[in-house]
């Protein structure tokens, strides 16, 4: 039914998407997990032609590409680092048949960026520096990882083509080299649209 809705354009609210989870991840899910109307409008700027690969920099429990996949014409692929959240992604993939998805368990600096066409991160590297509310105790905070993948993240995006696309979301601007142009910004400037200009 979720996804049906979502194929056919009809708003789905996320406690009813979070229902898809278990309760330990739903409860998670207005901190860490992005807004299915969030998910929808990074997920159409993102995917300009059909097959367009889209990165997920940080899956979670894959509610950003669950969304995108069943809303676009894209082929959605989420990088997680919990060996647990990709296997329970890679679940409601299979169970919806929802194909054009695949859940990776690996960090993100063992992934390719040019391998992909467009991106999408949910300030994944923040929780090593948060410690207010935790995904679980499975990675312990730690300052100099934060500045590490943040740094492995803007290297990556600078080696881009020119037009290529990154939704931001509750990020700050230093993660985004200047080489990238802020296009537009949409709630309250907690959602930020990047194309590389240069
Ligand atoms: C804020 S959640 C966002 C989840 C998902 N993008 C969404 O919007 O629904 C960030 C996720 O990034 C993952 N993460 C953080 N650092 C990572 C890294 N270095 N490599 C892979 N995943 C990472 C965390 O485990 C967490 O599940």
């Amino acid at each position: 039914m979720i996804f049906k809705a979502l194929r056919s354009n009809i708003r789905v609210d996320d406690s009813t998407f979070d229902d898809l989870y278990p309760s330990n991840i739903k409860i998670l899910g207005h901190r860490h997990w992005t807004p299915v109307d969030v998910a929808k409008m990074a997920a159409t700027y993102l995917v300009q032609h059909p097959n367009d690969k889209i990165l997920d920099i940080g899956a979670g429990a894959g509610k950003f590409c669950l969304v995108g996949a069943t809303c676009t014409e894209g082929i959605f692929y989420g990088v997680e680092q919990r060996e647990s959240l990709v296997e329970i992604s890679t679940e409601i993939a299979q169970k919806h048949q929802i194909n054009n998805v695949e859940f990776i368990h690996a960090n993100i600096d063992q992934i390719t960026f040019s391998d992909y066409d467009a991106f999408y991160f949910y300030n994944s590297f923040y929780e090593n520096i948060d410690t207010s509310c935790p995904i679980d105790n499975s990675i312990l905070p730690n300052q100099e990882l934060y500045y590490s993948y943040t740094e492995y993240l803007r290297q990556q995006l600078r080696q881009l083509p020119i037009g290529t696309r990154i939704v931001s979301y509750w990020s700050g601007w230093e993660e985004i080299p200047t080489s990238f142009d802020l296009e537009h910004t949409a709630c309250r400037g907690l959602l930020n649209f990047w194309k590389k200009i240069i």
